[in-house]
């Protein structure tokens, strides 16, 4: 099962393939912005991938549009649209 790091805790959770970067953090105890409670409309919860990019679901339009909007990096991930595939480490500006 994949592996997620998240920095800089250094806290690691096994997740089932196709767990939500989001849901993840939560489960790993760290707190996660959102105003829409994971409903892929806020933005707030995005994430900086350290390592493992090709590890997470492909980014869509909307995703892609969230970021623009808030003028964050494409680099960046919306975790609550995020779904883990493979081993990756991750973090956010406020950790
Ligand atoms: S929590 Fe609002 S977009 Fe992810």
């Amino acid at each position: 099962m994949p592996i997620v790091t998240f920095f800089p805790s250094g806290k690691t959770l096994e997740v089932e393939e196709g767990t939500l970067l989001f849901d993840a953090a939560k489960r790993a105890g760290l707190p996660v912005a959102s105003s829409c409670s994971a409903d892929n409309v806020c933005g707030r919860c995005n994430m900086q991938v350290l390592e493992g990019a090709q590890n997470l679901s492909f980014q869509g339009t909307e995703e892609s549009r969230l970021l623009r909007r808030d003028k964050n990096p494409l680099s960046d991930r919306i975790s609550c649209m995020t779904r883990v595939l493979g081993h990756c480490m991750v973090t956010t500006r406020y950790w």
